[in-house]
Formats: structure tokens, C-alpha cells, sequence
């Protein structure tokens, strides 16, 4: 349902609950495991975690899923699609139990937390059921269902304390990391589970994330993407967010931060002005908007007015000039009336993001919104509504992308085009996908920053030359 490539994401489609297969582990020999991820980058990290739990037990990555002894498939509750695709593909996974009945199946994440008994219902095969908070039980409760022949082992229990501290997550080499600095969430948006399948928000201590972020550096990698629900509102102790990021800009080898996503009434003027004075620190932001009517956002429960969230768009912009912005928006929110959905249209033609990601109201059990308001709108509404909002920021885009052509922007080389063995792409700073030509007898390096002067543009992409001398 988004427009364009999700914000900091290795996946453009993770966002979306489409599927990440990520064989994480470390190299112990031993019993092999295989997780499968959905969701947001909080739950490809969070893979990754469990990767590094599991590999000091002695498990090893499974190359697929016919030679695992473990099959995990961590998911996401945050729209009804996302959980249909993981009872489909739950089924689909059953093949690799009949062919092995030994094979344990394991559902973790979100949708764990949420969907116990539905899971254990409509896929009673499932070996094992563990909510976002348990997963330093993960290797006991292998052993547990291995033992007990009928129901799943089930742990999802959320706990207050738990920001898995200590531990390291077991990352494939890369450039572009993952560290979690705030786990829960505090907010109870109207629409949003995540509060109920996350618990609530806590900080991760700086120790712990300064830690992570050297490792990621002394193994290589050139980039750091602070995740967090609310990530902007991260407090431990005396450490706030732009404490956090005055720390890690300290941090030798990584040559960009990124954090993703931060609540707009968290957003304070110290944290601007770091961002400001930080090369480092990227002049990309995702800004959750969510809606453009002053009484949605008031029944969404957002803490801001659209007038509000204009003025803070200006200030960043007056301090960042030239910062790349993306938004999400739902449509067809209880109640949204044409005017209300033609304020979010304005919105979006006034603020000029980058892109956006839209999507249409899902109702998610549990929250305020599924209690007290009724999902009203016509499913058809929602789609044209939809459609159309995607017509328009596509537009945007485009034009947006193509006020580029002629600059030279720098970029972090990611490798290899997909679409073409003779082109390379990377980012830019401000979050662009930038596709060039490999330059003749020079081949930088994944996570090398290169001067490209940009020639063309998609909606979506850059397209230029590598500047040489
Ligand atoms: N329905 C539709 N979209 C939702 N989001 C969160 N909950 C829902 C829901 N119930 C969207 C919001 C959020 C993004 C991650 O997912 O736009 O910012």
C-alpha cells in the first residue's frame, strides 16, 4: 500500500508485512534454524536478536527452510493484511512438517502476542508461540516443545523491564545497521496495537546502545538506524534523544545515523539543533502525519492539530534546509468525512513530502478506536481515497526527484543494481535510492561514499554519473 521505498529500510517492503528471509545466525555448528521476518525494521532487528541468542546455544543459520531443524516467522500485527499473509504462509510452511514431523514451527512478534489462541486454532501445528518480550526464553522453549507432544509452548508475556540488554544480535555483514534504543510504546495512537503487543515504552540504556553501535562499526558497517516506536521520545535516566545522538556521532567508522520514528510532539528544538550540527546525522526524517483534519487527529488521539505539525515542518526546515521528509497517512479512519480527506490531500500538497506511505484504516482488536468507533467508511471509499492520495504524492514525488537533475549528491554505495549487473546504487544522504553506471576501472566498495551527479530521475530513484576527478 505505500507509494514508494519504506524510510531507512533494507526491505522496501518490510513495512508492509511483506516477508524479509533472513538466515541470521552465527556459525556454531549445531541444530539449524531459519527465520522468516514481516513487519517493520524493529522486527528485522529483532530477528537479528533472536539470531544472537540462539547462536550462543550453538544454533546455526539454515540456508532455507528444508534444511532448518527451527522455522521462526516473526511477525507483525499493525493491519489486518499482515496477519492473513501469516496464516498463509503458516500453511504453506506445513509441508516442511510433513515431510519432517521433527521440524519445530515457531510463531514470534507481534501477532504472537496478539493472536494466541487464533494461532493455536487455525494452525494447531504451530510448535511454539512467543511474544516480543520473551525472547531470551527462546532456546528453553525449543527444548520445551520438543518435549510436550500436543499444545504449543505458548510465552507472551510482556514485561516491563525487559530491553534485552546485554545481549548481541547476530548480523550478516553489512553496511547498513539496526540498533534498538526504545522497545514499547507509551502513546495509544487509537488505531495502532502496538502498545498492546509491545507493552509499554522503555529506554534502552546508552551504555548498551553505544556498544552496539561500535560493534556495528568495528565490523564494518558505515551506517546506524536508531529504532523506536516513538523513537524521538527516548529518555533514560538523564539521557535524552539528542543526548543520545551527540553521543553516537562520536562513534569512529560510522559515517551516518538515521532513526526512525520519531512522534512530531516529542520532536524538541535541542533535538533540531543537533541534528543540525551533525553532518553525521542524516538529513532524512519520517514524520508520522497520519491524517490532516484537525478532529481525525483528534480522534486518533495524536496530541497535535494540523497547524501544529505544519509548524514544526517549518522550523526543521528553516534550521535543516534541504532535509528530505516522508510521512504515513491513513485514510478512511472512523468518521473521516470528504472535507476531512480533502484536508489530508491538502496537507500533503502543502508539506511537499519526499514520499509517503498510505495506507487504509485497518481495524485492529483491542484498541480505542475498535472499541468505541465504528469502522464506517465503505470499503470502496477507503480504496478511491487511497488511489487517489497515491496519484498525488506520486506526483509530488516525481516532481520533487526531478528538481534534482543537475546536482551532485554524495552516496553511500549499497552494491550492485538489482536490474542491471553494470550499474551500482546507493543512498543519499537525504534517503534517495541513486542508480549509476560502475565507472570504468574503479569499483567502490559497499559503504563507500561517492559523488554522483544526478541526470535523471524517477519518482522513485535517482539516475546520474559517478564524478571521478
Ligand atoms: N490501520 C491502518 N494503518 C495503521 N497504521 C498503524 N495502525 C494502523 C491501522 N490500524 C499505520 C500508521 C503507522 C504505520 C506504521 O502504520 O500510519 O504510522
Amino acid at each position: 500500500m505505500s507509494t514508494s521505498l519504506n524510510p531507512n529500510q533494507a526491505d522496501p517492503n518490510a513495512h508492509n508485512g511483506e516477508s524479509n528471509d533472513m538466515p541470521s545466525m552465527g556459525l556454531r555448528p549445531g541444530r539449524r534454524v531459519f527465520i522468516e521476518t514481516y513487519g517493520c525494521q524493529m522486527n528485522l532487528a529483532d530477528s537479528e536478536l533472536m539470531g544472537g541468542i540462539l547462536g550462543t546455544r550453538g544454533y546455526t543459520a539454515a540456508p532455507n527452510h528444508d534444511e532448518a531443524d527451527v522455522i521462526l516467522i516473526n511477525t507483525c500485527a499493525v493491519r489486518e493484511r499482515a496477519e492473513e499473509r501469516v496464516f498463509g504462509r503458516l500453511s504453506h510452511l506445513l509441508q516442511y512438517k510433513h515431510a519432517r514431523p521433527e521440524v519445530i514451527l515457531g510463531v514470534t512478534g507481534c501477532m504472537a502476542e496478539r493472536l494466541r489462541e487464533d494461532i493455536t486454532e487455525r494452525a494447531p501445528y504451530v510448535d511454539l508461540v512467543v511474544g516480543p518480550d520473551a525472547y531470551r526464553r527462546l532456546p528453553e522453549l525449543i527444548e520445551e516443545s520438543q518435549e510436550v507432544e500436543a499444545d504449543p509452548v505458548v510465552d507472551v508475556k510482556l514485561d516491563r523491564d525487559e530491553t534485552y540488554a546485554g545481549l548481541s544480535p547476530r548480523r550478516q555483514a553489512g553496511i547498513s545497521g539496526w540498533v534498538t534504543v526504545q522497545r514499547g510504546c507509551d502513546k495509544f495512537c487509537t488505531f495502532c496495537i502496538v502498545p498492546f503487543v509491545r507493552g509499554r515504552e522503555r529506554g534502552v540504556a546508552p551504555s548498551e546502545i553505544l556498544r552496539q553501535c561500535r560493534d556495528l562499526a568495528e565490523r564494518g558497517y558505515k551506517e546506524v538506524t536508531l529504532l523506536g516506536q516513538t523513537v524521538n521520545s527516548y529518555r533514560h535516566e538523564d539521557t535524552d534523544f539528542a543526548d543520545l545522538l551527540e553521543m553516537l556521532v562520536d562513534v569512529d567508522g560510522l559515517e551516518r545515523i538515521r532513526f526512525t520514528s520519531p512522534y512530531p510532539t516529542d520532536f524538541t528544538p535541542k533535538l533540531i539543533e543537533t541534528m543540525a550540527a551533525h553532518k553525521k546525522i542524516c538529513n532524512y526524517l519520517h514524520l508520522p502525519l497520519q491524517s490532516g483534519s484537525d478532529r481525525m487527529l483528534e480522534q486518533m488521539k495524536r496530541l497535535y492539530t494540523s497547524g501544529e505539525f505544519m509548524e514544526l515542518v517549518e522550523r526543521i526546515r528553516e534550521n535543516i534546509p534541504d532535509i528530505a521528509m516522508s510521512t504515513d497517512i491513513i485514510v478512511g479512519f472512523p468518521g473521516e468525512s470528504d472535507e476531512d480527506y480533502a484536508q489530508t490531500v491538502e496537507m500533503l500538497e502543502k508539506i511537499r513530502f519526499d514520499f509517503a506511505y498510505l495506507f487504509k484504516y485497518s481495524e485492529r482488536d483491542g484498541t480505542f478506536a475498535a472499541r468505541k468507533l465504528e469502522d464506517d467508511i465503505d470499503e470502496e471509499v477507503k480504496h478511491q481515497r487511497l488511489a487517489a492520495l497515491i496519484e498525488r504524492q506520486e506526483e509530488i514525488s516525481s516532481e520533487i526527484f526531478a528538481a534534482q537533475v543537475g546536482k551532485t549528491k554524495e552516496v553511500m554505495v549499497v552494491g550492485e543494481s538489482k536490474r542491471d549487473a553494470n550499474d551500482l546504487c546507493g543512498r543519499t544522504d537525504d534517503f534517495k535510492m541513486t542508480v549509476f553506471p560502475r565507472p570504468e576501472g574503479i569499483s567502490p566498495a559497499p559503504g563507500e561514499l561517492v559523488d554522483v551527479r544526478v541526470d535523471d530521475a524517477t519518482s522513485h530513484t535517482l539516475l546520474g554519473q559517478m564524478v571521478t576527478e
